[in-house]
């Protein structure tokens, strides 16, 4: 199999590709440990002025592969904090240079959160953004449950949170979740003209900047404590029924949850 996460370093934008289309470029494990050390590189490496995210296929991100969490609920779960996702998400809080994202088609659960951590995001239009936690019978991670209100207030966040639903490009940059919503076929033309722009600026200036704007260290704390909530629904019988109907392609039926 290809490696399924690309990077390319181009005057002084570290461009990052989800390769995974035939699976929607859900994220494995082994995703994850290249993702968190691609962020990594791109805070530490004096070349990298900026990361972009993009994927191939039509897809974003499906978000976390469901096989992956199967296989850790069914190990007992674990320290779900040791986990690669959770040194991607803190190279996400740890990040202080700008960081763009290109999204097409469907950005689901941290392929939309992650979004939440990008400084300038492009999405097509007919983009589908969705965060269904719920479906799975899962907790909000990434730091969304403070930055999803945060900038789409408590009731918008709470509907995506609670109902699972996906929101469109259109609504994404009318909510202020996008800085621009343009056709499917101009978002990677569109995202990478804004990394080369970002990548002209003053560098220092623009990371005190963008460290200003964020707190990395209440960042990071309140992702290992969603983690904790996390972690126990992932061990429940409820996400078991979820992940279960997931790889059947049937509805999960909560019925019987207590
Ligand atoms: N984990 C593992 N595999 C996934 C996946 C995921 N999160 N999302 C999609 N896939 C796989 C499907 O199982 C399918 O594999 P197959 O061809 O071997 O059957 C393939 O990717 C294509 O997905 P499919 O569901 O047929 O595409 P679609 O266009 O009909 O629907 C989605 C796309 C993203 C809407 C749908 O796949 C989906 O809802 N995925 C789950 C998203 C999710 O809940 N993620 C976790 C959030 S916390």
């Amino acid at each position: 199999m290809s490696d399924p996460i690309k990077t390319e370093l181009n005057g002084g934008v570290l461009t990052v590709t989800l390769d995974r289309a035939d699976k929607k470029n859900a994220i494995t494990q082994a995703m994850y440990a290249d993702l968190a050390a691609a962020t990594e590189r791109a805070r530490t490496d004096d070349a990298v002025r900026v990361l972009l995210f993009r994927a191939e296929g039509d897809s974003f991100s499906a978000g976390n592969d469901i096989a992956d969490f199967i296989a850790i609920a069914s190990s007992g779960g674990g320290q779900v904090t040791d986990a690669p996702v959770f040194r991607f998400l803190k190279s996400l809080a740890d990040l202080d240079k700008p960081a763009v994202a290109a999204v097409k088609g469907r950005a689901v659960g941290i392929g939309l959160t992650m979004l939440l951590h990008c400084d300038m995001v492009v999405v097509a239009e007919d983009a589908l953004l969705s965060a269904p936690f719920i479906n799975l019978a899962l907790a909000p991670e990434a730091a969304s449950s403070l930055l999803l209100p945060m900038v789409l207030g408590h009731q918008r966040a709470f509907e995506i949170f609670a109902l699972g639903e996906a929101i469109d490009g259109r609504t994404a940059l009318a909510w202020g979740l996008a800085n621009r919503a343009v056709p499917a076929a101009d978002v990677d033309a569109t995202a990478a003209a804004l990394a080369e722009k970002l990548a002209t600026r003053a560098p220092n200036s623009l990371r005190k900047t963008k460290g200003l704007m964020r707190d990395a260290e209440r960042l990071w704390a309140l992702m290992q404590k969603e983690g904790e909530a996390f972690g126990s629904q992932l061990s429940s019988p409820e996400a078991m029924e979820a992940f279960m109907a997931f790889s059947q392609k049937r509805a999960p039926d909560f019925s019987k949850a207590g």
